[in-house]
């Protein structure tokens, strides 16, 4: 399969190999996805009526991108209206385990193995969609920053009016080296001392040959020279884990 990580198809190989250190991660916590995910929860809630005030459907076609097993999102898919989902990630041995984590839903899904750049480029080829809703949790940082531009780009095609894209992800601080990020983040693994010596290793190895987050007021602006209209929703206290939220310009996002 194609992908366009710069880390080229070893930057899956943490995720194809080693989910328990990834819900190790999750479950106490230590990249802030609990936080992360209440201030998403939140936002979708407060969403649902301005979109049917608008004559919008109340319910949603939705779209997750770099899902991986669905450990952050199963919760919330399964208690949002959804009428159908596709879920896409560029480890193929994933998607089972996302549908097993998901259950049954009553609605239908997509298990979709494709890079999330060529997803936002191959609208015509996709049977379903548009999507009203487009999230993507800590998976655009593996791309370049020409390549997150060009997804920036491409992915309005895949956005139904109205609709929004969600974008969790790390982010660098401004004018922030790239080095400094992930100097002062491996700090923070090196305390995780839940994890063995090795997987702290291993998620530190991942991110010095796949992990490059955008610096995030460059991140924000590009988007607005895109046309988007673009609103941070939450920052993690650590100045490194961030959610934004993008709509398409003369589509108010509303006042939070
Ligand atoms: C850190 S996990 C995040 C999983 C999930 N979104 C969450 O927040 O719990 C990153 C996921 O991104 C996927 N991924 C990395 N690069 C990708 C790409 N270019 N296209 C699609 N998925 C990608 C990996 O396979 C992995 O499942």
């Amino acid at each position: 399969m194609t992908i366009r990580n710069v880390g080229g198809g070893d930057s899956l190989s943490i995720f194809e190999r080693s989910w328990q250190t990834y819900h190790l991660l999750v479950a106490h916590d230590l990249m802030q996805h609990h936080a992360l995910g209440q201030a998403l929860e939140q936002r979708l809630i407060a969403w649902l009526p301005e979109r049917e005030a608008a004559g919008l459907s109340s319910t949603l076609a939705m779209a997750d991108l770099a899902c991986g097993d669905l450990t952050t999102l199963a919760p919330l898919l399964r208690r949002l209206p959804l009428r159908e989902l596709e879920a896409v990630d560029a480890a193929v041995g994933v998607l089972p385990q996302a549908e097993a984590r998901l259950g049954p839903v009553p609605y239908p899904c997509h298990w979709r193995a494709k890079d999330l750049l060529l997803w936002a480029e191959s609208g015509a080829d996709h049977p379903s969609g548009p999507w009203d809703l487009i999230t993507c949790l800590f998976g655009l940082h593996h791309l370049a920053d020409a390549d997150k531009w060009r997804f920036l780009e491409l992915v309005p095609r895949q956005l139904a009016p109205g609709g929004r894209l969600l974008i969790g992800d790390l982010f660098r601080q401004p004018a922030e080296p790239r080095q400094q990020f992930l100097e002062r983040y491996w700090a923070r693994v090196n305390s995780w001392t839940v994890l063995t010596q090795p997987s702290r290793r291993l998620v530190i190895d991942h991110m010095a040959s796949s992990d490059y987050p955008a610096e995030g007021e460059q991140f924000a602006a590009m988007a607005e020279s895109l046309g988007w209209q673009v609103r941070w929703l939450w920052h993690g206290p650590d100045q490194a884990e961030g959610l934004l939220e993008l709509g398409r310009l003369g589509e108010q996002l509303s006042e939070v």
